[in-house]
């Protein structure tokens, strides 16, 4: 048992406010993006590429759209949920030192993708998994990370000019941050708690 990935595994948290600013040494950034791409993928067919996004007016325009999607979801939301979720920052988009959109090629590894021919949803499972390796060598690197879903896939496909039917899956925001949250910010601000363990293994058959 590595006591040292445990740990890991439990500091890690999505960061929206605590970018430092700086940068991120080359060979750090290296050393994260290749964990992601050790990551385990169906047919082997490494379907994810990196767009590393450092450009204040690309950021700025992704911000835009981001916060126009924010109050869309704020807008669905009943009065009292509303409130809670006002105080929730959902990005960290030009406080981070770079973005990182991950992008999920279908068409990677050929017609025939082995492992994949009955669940089309294994590729996109591959990427989810570079990201997670990328999310947890960030934290051990001592860097912060923060996934933003809240786009339209057009929009950031053609911000950083995705290849048609390439599609972007996160744009994660990454670098040197003040410190770790210890909890969630879900948690902390009321949103959403932890489910325990308990509930979430089941045995032998759903319920049990
Ligand atoms: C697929 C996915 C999409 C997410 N999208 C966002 C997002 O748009 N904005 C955000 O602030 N956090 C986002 N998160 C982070 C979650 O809110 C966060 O993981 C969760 O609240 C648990 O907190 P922790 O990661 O700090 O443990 C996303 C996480 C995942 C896995």
């Amino acid at each position: 048992m590595s006591a040292d990935l445990y740990d890991v595994i439990a500091r890690r948290r999505d960061v929206r406010a605590e970018f430092a600013g700086g940068e991120v040494p080359d060979e750090q950034l290296v050393r994260v993006l290749g964990a992601a791409h050790a990551a385990p993928s169906v047919g082997h067919s490494q379907p994810w590429d990196f767009v590393l996004v450092r450009d204040q007016d690309t950021r700025a325009r992704f911000q835009e759209h981001v916060e126009s999607e924010r109050s869309a979801f704020a807008a669905s939301l009943p009065p009292e949920r509303r409130s809670t979720f006002d105080r929730i920052r959902v990005e960290g988009i030009r406080d981070a030192a770079l973005g990182v959109v991950v992008t999920y090629d279908p068409e990677r590894g050929g017609p025939q993708v082995l492992g994949r021919h009955a669940i089309d949803d294994a590729g996109l499972y591959s990427t989810c998994l570079a990201i997670q390796n990328l999310w947890l060598a960030a934290t051990a690197e001592g860097l912060g990370l923060g996934w933003v879903s809240f786009y339209r896939e057009e929009v950031l496909a053609d911000l950083v000019g995705l290849p048609a039917g390439v599609r972007p899956v996160a744009w994660l925001c990454l670098g040197p941050v003040t410190r770790l949250q210890d909890e969630p910010d879900l948690e902390r601000h009321g949103w959403r708690q932890r489910r325990p363990l308990a509930a979430a293994v089941h045995h032998e058959r759903w319920g049990s």
